[in-house]
This record gives structure tokens, sequence and C-alpha cells, in this order.
């Protein structure tokens, strides 16, 4: 067996523990005798599995009771419409435009309602977070839209903006569990898991219970109303029950490392060797204000594109893979989740050194 290191942005590297125990258990699941893939959603095994992570989760997370937890699927962009469907009731909403995700969103929810852009870092290719400090919210806006870490660019909101009183909706996809985060400030928390939490095909919602209701826009489908899901325990239909089997295994792994801070510290260690290594280096170059770097991705360019392409197949000779930016911007991009050890970290940074010295 010879494995990785996986740069990837999604979906992207697994805690090789989780896979090795989910490997051991795929052809008999706890003496049931099936694998989690060929189990009833409604069977008693199934449930232990879906309530056992559902209540980690809320562990990690500190979720209070006056939060659902959703597991639903149609990936990050089905909120694009979901989030307008269930709560643009007086058809308004204020989106701080930060990347391509957030830019998606915005367009979608035009189609439902008034939606505004009340800040935007478009002017600079997306490349800083603006000021979110006092934002012109609209006086009757139903809810605040911000992508808190944009995987694209590599900015992160290290601060929430002042919604003054708004509810906040969040996509924290590409940070989701990263580091610690105070759930009361948001109204909605979600993000496809394919990232920092699971496998492809499951999307986790978590909502405040006020904003949950049977007033949705008219023509809302069925499937898109969270009350819906939340009536029905994220049961309403067959889950991405496989899926949701490994979260809850990430789960476990994030509780038995010590939680969020110790991951958040983990993270800022990894983070830090290669942001200090990009700010030393006379070739290579990070794309990014250093007050809104993500921890998470970390675009990179040498300032010549066939220099770049060259380092990216020199790179996946090493076994370090998926380094290459995202397609609408170039260069180079190291997606370091909380999976990504500090030894493919480390491996990266003496990698880039010696491409450094020799290409320099
Ligand atoms: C921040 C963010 N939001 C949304 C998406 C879209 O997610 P999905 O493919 O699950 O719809 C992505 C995908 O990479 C993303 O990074």
């Amino acid at each position: 067996m010879s494995r990785v290191y996986n740069f990837s942005a999604g979906p992207a590297v697994l805690p090789e523990e989780v896979l090795k125990e989910a490997a051991n258990e795929m052809l008999d699941y706890r003496g049931s005798g099936m694998s989690v893939m060929e189990m009833s959603h409604r069977s008693s095994s199934f449930e232990t599995i879906i309530r056992n992570a559902e209540r980690d989760l809320r562990t990690l997370l500190e979720i209070p009771e006056d939060y659902e937890v959703l597991f639903l699927q149609g990936g990050a962009s089905l909120q694009f419409s979901m989030i307008p469907m269930n709560l643009m009731k007086q058809r308004k909403a204020d989106y701080i435009v930060t990347g391509q995700w957030a830019k998606k969103a915005w367009k979608e929810a035009e189609k439902y309602g008034e939606a505004r852009v009340i800040a935007s870092s478009e002017d600079r290719t997306f490349s800083y977070i603006p000021d979110v400090s006092d934002l012109p919210v609209s006086e009757d806006a139903d809810y605040i839209y911000i992508c808190e870490n944009n995987t694209i660019y590599g900015t992160k909101f290290h601060k929430l903006p002042d919604t003054k009183g708004k509810p906040l909706v969040a996509d924290v996809s590409s940070c989701f569990l990263s580091e610690p985060a105070d759930i009361t400030k948001y109204g909605i928390m979600y993000g496809g898991v394919q990232k920092n939490i699971g496998p492809a095909g499951v999307t986790i919602v978590i909502i405040r219970k006020d904003l949950i209701s049977d007033d949705v826009l008219s023509g809302t489908p069925t499937m898109m109303r969270y009350k819906i899901h939340t009536d029905a325990k994220s049961l309403y239909n067959t889950p991405p029950a496989y899926g949701i089997y490994i979260c809850g295994k990430v789960f476990r792994w994030l509780l038995d490392l010590g939680g969020l801070p110790e991951i958040q510290k983990r993270n800022q260690t990894k983070a830090a060797l290669l942001y200090e290594y990009l700010d030393n280096s006379r070739l290579f170059s990070g794309t990014v204000k250093k007050k809104d770097r993500s921890l998470m991705n970390v675009p990179f360019v040498t300032g010549k594109k066939e220099l770049d392409e060259k380092f990216i197949a020199e790179a996946e000779k090493e076994g370090l893979v998926n380094l290459r930016g995202h397609r609408s911007v170039g260069g180079m991009r190291a997606s370091i989740y909380n999976a990504m050890p500090y030894a493919g970290v480390e491996k990266l940074v003496t990698f880039l050194e010696r491409f450094e010295k020799e290409n320099g």
C-alpha cells in the first residue's frame, strides 16, 4: 500500500484511522453480518449510528438545544436555494460576496427575492475579506449571508460580521470543525462534508429552531423544507447512510484527539509552517492579504505559468498530489484540512525549498 499526501480542496484527505476502521467493518458491521452500505436506514443499527453522530457533533461544537442538526443531500449548492426558500419571508436578504461560492449563493437567492450585495472583495480578485464591522444591513433583511472560508481564494472571516440583529447564515464547507466556533452567533451554519468531515454526499445543516417553520415560499418542494427534515430527524427519505457513518467516525476521531481546541492548535501549526516558508521565499508567494488567510486552503504562485506547471508535475512525482489551484485562478493551492498530517506539510515545505534552490 502506498498512500500519497493529498492536498485536494475536496473531496479531500480523511483520517487514516477512520478509513482503516471502516475497512475492518466493511463486510460485517459489528456482528450485523452486513455492511453499513447494505443496511436499512430504519434499522436499529443505523438509528444508533445517526444518533451517535449527532450527539458527537453536538459535543464538538457545543450545539445548544435550541438548534437542530440535519444530515441532508444535494451538496452545499442545494442550500443556495433552500436557504432563501425557507428564510426569505420578506423576500429580502443581504449577501457578502467574497468568492465564487458566495456569488453563486447570491445569484441563486436573486431568483426568490431582493438579494443585495452589501460588501464584496471582487475588486481585487477576492484576495481579502472586506470590512464587515459596520455594514449597511437592510432594515427588513431576513438574513445576512457569508461564505466563511473561501476555498478557491484561501481567505477566511476571522471575525464574523455585525449583522445588526439579523440571522447570520454561513457556508462553512471548507472550515467545518477546523476550530471552535460559537454556534449561537449563527442562524444557520452549513456545509458539504467532503472537505473536513467525510465523503461527498452529505450536507450538514445546523439551524436555530425559530428559523424552522411551515411558512416557506410557495412552491418550495417538500424535500427542500427544513421542517420536513427536522420533524423526521433527517430520516424523511433514505439518507446518505454510509456517508453519515463515516462522518460519525470522524467526529469520534476529533473527540479522541481532544476536540476542536486541539485540532485548531494542530491546524495553526501546520498553516504557520507553510505560510512562514512562503513569506520568506524568493520564488513562491502567497496570494492573500495576510490578516485574512485561511488555515485550510493556501494558494500560492511563482508568477510564471510554466514554472507553476513544472512544480505541480514534479511535486506529484514526490507523492504530493492535487496541488493545482482552482481552474478559475491557476497557480497552486495546498488544502491542509484537519486530516492532513503535519508530516505532509513538512514534506511539502521541504520540496518547495528544494524546488526553489533548483529553479530560483
Ligand atoms: C465554500 C464552498 N461552498 C460550496 C461548495 C459547493 O459544494 P457542493 O459541491 O457540495 O455543492 C464548495 C465546493 O467546493 C465550497 O468550497
